[in-house]
């Protein structure tokens, strides 16, 4: 169905919009050439060069930017204009505003070897990940401009007679919008232009390790119309987003990131001066997918390589721990450990890469010393090989006795696969459930009766059935988890938008 009928980006591939990846490889990782300097925005005005730090490219190494954290007083100032600008962007209505946000998608549409070239430098995105990413920001936008028109459209109420009752939906204020490194450009914007369609004002803090992609996104929402003092752009670490989180005047927060930040915002948000406001949290996940002896090995293969690898493993969404029923679980296996062999590890700039590097040498560092612990205690069964220079982790594989070492999220590519046998479905279901995530799940089977069975009990928002579980597109399958994993609304649903509004109810004495 067309859900909404002006969006005519995503699953690209289907829609002609897939180009040549060899034909575009210069543009990414080294390719790029940029600004070699960049600043945050308030009001539309560059920041100072003050307080430089290196942007450094995580294939190789090598600095390929600069880039200036912003001071605690720019912050507070970046609050203020933003709540200066916020009445009249809100009276311009629905409308006006969504016609900005269609601007600014085809802008990003305009820019998009540009974008895949700082994405591929900054964050190490393939050309594949690094074109899924600027579809997704594009779909955000005009996901949100239908959206913003469909729910503030005001509406009048039943009213008894002598009096008239209307109700619409207006934005909040000034929204802190705090994005993580692994979507640098689709999160960081979809949070972004939610806020902003609403009709409030935005004070954006991309992730330390992602400044650049976000300086290029920001000034490309300038030229599309949207106004400087309406977003605004803050740069810098956990210093500056407690920095905005804590002042008095932000009316609402939209983070996406990890559940420990998450956790650490909720308690800011307690603690401050001012009111009490929507606080939106999406965040990580431990997540599984069963596979029974029905299952398409050469189907599960593909999904479990996907689903573990892609990315470098660096999404919310993927695959952990993978379930196997023990009969097949040999067999599957082996094909998974094959086709894990087959995966090209190296230049995210190559049309022919598969899996780029890892965002940076702490991450790296986490990953090893999880590597230690499951290495240790379960059975190795695969670990590739990475180039030596940038910071690659090469995919891997372990067979672990349960889910004991498993509890928290371990953000890269290493595969956790524990063997059930045909009765112990509901005690998988119930370890599954016993981490307190509850992201992503997948299952292959071609029961039905299983199907209906385990779905409704899957702990997961996002529940995929004979496929990966990763990928999930705008407004086809809006994403988001609960419990350890997130507050909701889901991302690219009907309910998101809601969430940056106020309500207000008008009644009329006639
Ligand atoms: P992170 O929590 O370290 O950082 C996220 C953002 O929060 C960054 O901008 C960071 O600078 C900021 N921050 C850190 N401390 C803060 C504080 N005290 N106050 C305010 N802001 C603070 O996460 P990350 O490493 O950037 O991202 C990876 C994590 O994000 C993973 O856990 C992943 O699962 C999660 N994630 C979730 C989703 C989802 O949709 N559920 C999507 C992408 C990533
Ligand atoms: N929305 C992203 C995915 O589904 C995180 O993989």
């Amino acid at each position: 169905p067309d859900l909404y009928p002006d969006r005519r980006n995503s699953r690209g591939a289907e829609l002609g919009y897939r180009p040549d990846l060899a034909e575009l490889s210069g543009a990414v990782a080294g390719g790029y050439v940029g600004e070699e300097t960049v600043t945050g925005f308030v009001g539309g005005a560059s920041l100072g060069e003050n307080d430089l730090r290196d942007a450094v490219n995580p294939a190789t190494g090598r600095t390929f930017a600069r880039w200036a954290e912003t001071s605690e007083a720019d912050v507070a100032r970046a609050v203020a204009v933003g709540k200066d600008a916020f009445p009249a962007w809100d009276r311009k209505g629905p409308a006006a505003r969504a016609s900005c946000l269609r601007a600014y998608a085809d802008i990003l549409e305009a820019h998009r070897d540009e974008l895949l070239g700082v994405l591929g430098a900054e964050a190490g995105k393939t050309m594949d990940d690094g074109l899924a990413e600027v579809r997704e920001a594009v779909d955000f936008c005009r996901y949100y401009a239908a959206e913003a028109e469909r729910v503030m459209a005001p509406k009048d109420l039943p009213s008894p007679v002598g009096e008239t009752n209307t109700y619409h939906l207006e934005g909040r204020g000034v929204f802190a919008c705090i994005a993580p490194w692994n979507f640098p450009l689709a999160i960081f914007v979809g949070q972004a232009v939610a806020a902003i369609a609403a009709g409030n004002a935005v004070v954006a803090k991309p992730a330390e390790q992602t400044p650049v992609t976000a300086a290029m996104a920001v000034k490309l929402a300038h030229e599309a119309g949207i106004p400087g003092g309406i977003f605004n752009l803050v740069l810098g670490g956990g210093k500056v987003g407690a920095a905005l989180t804590a002042d008095e005047r932000i009316a609402g927060v939209a983070f996406t990131g990890s559940t420990k930040t998450a956790k650490a915002i909720g308690r800011t948000l307690a603690e401050r001066e001012g009111g009490i406001i929507p606080f939106i949290a999406e965040t990580g996940g431990v997540n599984a997918m069963i596979v029974d002896s029905t299952a398409l090995p050469e189907q599960v293969a593909d999904d479990v390589i996907s689903s573990a690898f892609r990315s470098a493993g660096q999404r919310c969404s993927a695959l952990r721990v993978l379930y196997l029923q023990e009969d097949v679980a040999d067999s599957m296996l082996e094909m998974i450990e094959g086709a894990a062999r087959a995966l090209v590890l190296g230049d995210p700039g190559e049309a022919s890469t598969d899996v780029g590097p890892v965002i940076d040498a702490a991450a790296r560092e986490r990953l090893d010393a999880h590597w230690a612990k499951v290495g240790e205690e379960g059975r190795v069964v695969y670990v590739g090989e990475a180039p030596e220079e940038g910071t690659f982790y090469a995919p891997r594989i372990v067979e672990m006795p349960d889910l004991d070492s498993v509890q928290e999220e371990a953000f890269g590519p290493i595969l956790h696969v524990i063997r059930y046998g045909s009765r112990q479905l509901d005690a998988v279901m119930e370890a599954i459930g016993s981490t307190g995530y509850g992201l992503t799940f997948g299952l292959h089977t071609r029961l039905e009766e299983r199907i209906a069975r385990l779905v409704p009990r899957a702990p997961a928002g996002n529940v995929y059935v004979n496929r990966n579980q990763i990928g999930a597109i705008v407004g086809v399958q809006p994403f988001g988890g609960r419990g350890l994993s997130g507050t909701g609304p889901k991302a690219g649903g009907p309910l998101y938008l809601t969430r940056f509004c106020e309500e207000r109810t008008v009644t009329i004495n006639t």
